[in-house]
């Protein structure tokens, strides 16, 4: 597995490839890998011939500083789980190679960036979108994969595409979630063991969102029950818990208003800001 830093070096080598018609697959992450990202991974490594991985801790889509500063940073065990995992490039650049310049450009997503995550969480999305574009400037691929748990992230991504007219398949992957189903991701290696045992509720809530959609209870109810039920223990600070249509994301006020509904939430436990959605059936 190659490691590149410098953007023309990754240019250069993938010139090569893309004149020998390799096709190209790309995993943009922001390291501390999991089995999640690998298996974004596994999934670019099935589909194109070349997979491209980015580390890169952005700090544009920060919007609080201690959050950036907290962010884990495993670099070698990443380098490890890549090249296990058959990996053929990870690039990690600098701050100063992917923003010679500060980066100006104001993104706008209409209602998209507007709510739930982009309400929480101000510039975060064109944080997300300057480094995306940045990315995919430099990588030029067939694919890129991302996954499910950032439900948001990705129809902003796909908006993205859709407004730069890039040529790139957004490839969505589903969720890895850990034994007692709380969703992998970088974050959860900051939990403390309390916490970490007080997180599983978020997905228990979930799945219990999707059991009470089936058992009739309309959107209004099933908020109501997760939000009492998150009352009901210490340790939770909820940003938000609701049902959208899964295209759009307008929230709903009853099920039959969308013909796909995603039950997303955002949560704290202790100082740490988990999210996780569910695809109600
Ligand atoms: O999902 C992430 O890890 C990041 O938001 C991304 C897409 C790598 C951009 O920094």
């Amino acid at each position: 597995m190659l490691i590149i830093t410098k953007i023309e070096e990754l240019q250069a080598f993938l010139a090569d490839k893309k004149a020998n018609n390799f096709s190209i697959g790309f995993v943009p992450t922001m390291g501390a890998l999991h089995a999640g990202h690998i298996s974004l991974i596994n999934s670019s490594n099935l589909e194109c011939d070349i997979t491209v991985c980015s580390i890169f801790v952005n700090p544009t889509q920060f919007n609080d500083k201690n959050d950036l500063e907290r962010y884990p940073k495993t670099p070698q065990d990443d380098i490890k789980m890549l090249k296990n995992a058959d990996c053929d490039v990870v690039f990690m650049p600098s701050a100063e190679e992917m923003y010679p310049h500060q980066d100006e450009r104001q993104f706008d997503f209409g209602y998209l960036d507007k709510v739930l995550e982009g309400d929480h969480r101000p510039g975060h999305f064109n944080g997300v979108a300057q480094i995306v574009s940045r990315l995919f400037n430099v990588v030029k691929p067939d694919k890129a994969f991302f996954g499910s748990k950032d439900y948001q992230q990705v129809m902003i991504i796909r908006a993205l595409v859709e407004k730069l007219k890039y040529p790139i398949k957004i490839i969505t992957c589903a969720t890895l979630r850990e034994s007692d189903g709380l969703a992998m991701s970088s974050r959860n290696m900051l939990l403390n063991a309390k916490e970490r045992e007080v997180a599983k509720i978020i997905p228990k809530l979930m799945q219990e969102a999707n059991e009470l959609k089936h058992k009739g209870k309309e959107v209004g109810e099933i908020k109501e029950h997760v939000i009492s039920e998150l009352n009901k223990r210490g340790n939770y600070e909820l940003d938000y818990f609701t049902i959208c249509d899964a295209d759009t994301l307008k929230e709903l006020k009853s099920f039959k208003d969308a013909e796909r509904q995603v039950a997303l939430i955002a949560c704290y436990v202790g100082k740490i800001r988990l999210i996780d959605n569910i695809l109600l059936k």
